[in-house]
């Protein structure tokens, strides 16, 4: 295989998770004989610093010829909230750009992990489950007002939206358990009542064989931490997921170890840690790169099609964690946390061995 990769590191410890997503991506390709070039370009905060913009016409251009976008972190309390241009716009302007519609977020368990979830143990059994987030639409993307004492932010679904999401995730669902939650507000909002009705639609027409139930988003709020091994795939819209997706990684024990792929109608994808650019850690190696690297993992399934090397990725990680290369957000006390470098290297020498 041949392929031309983007790396954008962003900011605060975007640039040091991302080194190691590299690295793994290089053992790959060097184990299978696969040609890629990896070309890194700026996004975020510091493209703003260097070029005055959050996403540069030149990182847009190579993303585009791109085959696949590996991305860090953007934002940090640098640069400020409230000014017009922010480097969160990179990202969501890229997602954009590219129309990457669909946000897919795995979240699993790792027996050795529990201990580092404030749940129960026994809640966390089995726990196997994919947020499928809308991403290009919504809240997000709406039209946005500010006067003195008044604000606003439009939130905008049409069908055709709702729908080629909700195809990405039924698919997903029929691989896995056949389980598929449509998560919305529709008792409240006139988007989510659409959201509903299209859902029921698509699943009835194309996908009868899948059980599919609707759940007020509150209520998935709760039942997520009371009982998440009760589901399979979850689809929701934008913001929706975003929040459900930040609470979904307490089951997993870190945020830092959630990865995720942003897919669209092609094969490019952009795959990226769930987690921020968290800048009290920035620069000092101690990052997690369990995210960034198990996003890797998803970039070689979806967008280049190597299911083998995407398990081996996956299983190194398994192996690191198991045989206790654990960086600080899930070290437990007084055990010494592994560096993010060492912790690259734990999946380098796992990898190695499969
Ligand atoms: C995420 C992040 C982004 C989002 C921010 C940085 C714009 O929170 O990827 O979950 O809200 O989508
Ligand atoms: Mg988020």
């Amino acid at each position: 295989m041949r392929a031309l990769i983007a790396v954008l590191g962003g900011d605060g410890i975007g640039p040091e998770v991302v080194a190691q997503g590299m690295r793994v991506l290089q053992a790959v390709a060097a184990r299978g004989g696969h040609k890629i070039e990896l070309q890194e370009a700026l996004l975020g905060g510091v493209a703003m610093d260097r070029t005055g913009s959050p996403l540069p016409a030149d990182t847009l251009s190579l993303c585009r010829s791109a085959d696949a976008v590996l991305l860090g972190a953007v934002g940090g309390p640098k640069w400020d909230p409230h000014a017009p241009v922010r480097p969160e716009q990179g990202l969501l302007g890229l997602r954009k750009e590219l129309e990457l519609y669909a946000n897919l977020r795995p979240v699993g368990v790792h027996p050795r992990l529990m201990q580092a979830s404030p749940l129960k143990t026994e809640l966390l059994q089995d726990v196997d489950l994919v947020v499928v987030r809308e991403l290009t639409g919504g809240l997000y993307f709406g039209e946005k007002r500010r006067e003195a004492d008044c604000a606003s932010d439009i939130c905008v679904y049409t069908a055709e939206e709702v729908r080629r999401v909700v195809r990405v995730a039924a698919r997903l669902a029929r691989q896995r358990r056949r389980r598929l939650t449509s998560v919305d507000k529709a008792n409240v909002l006139e988007t989510s009542r659409l959201w509903r009705e299209v859902t029921t639609q698509v699943v009835r027409d194309e996908f009868p064989d899948l059980q599919l139930e609707h759940v007020l988003v509150d209520s998935c709020a709760m039942l997520l931490v009371q009982r998440p091994a009760r589901f399979d795939v979850i689809v929701t819209e934008n913001l929706f997921g975003d929040i459900l997706t930040d609470e979904a990684s307490v089951l997993a024990g870190s945020i830092g170890l959630l990865p995720s792929a942003s897919l669209g109608a092609g094969k490019r994808g952009l795959y990226e840690p769930i987690h921020g650019s968290a800048p009290d850690i920035a620069g000092r190696g101690i990052a997690n790169p369990y995210g960034t690297i198990l996003s890797v993992a998803l970039m070689l399934r979806h967008s280049f099609g190597l299911e083998a090397e995407a398990r081996a990725v996956e299983r190194a990680v398994r192996s690191a964690i198991d045989r206790g290369a654990l960086p600080a957000d899930v070290a437990a006390g007084g055990r010494r946390a592994v560096t993010t470098a060492e912790a690259g290297d734990a999946v380098l020498a796992a990898l190695q061995e499969t």
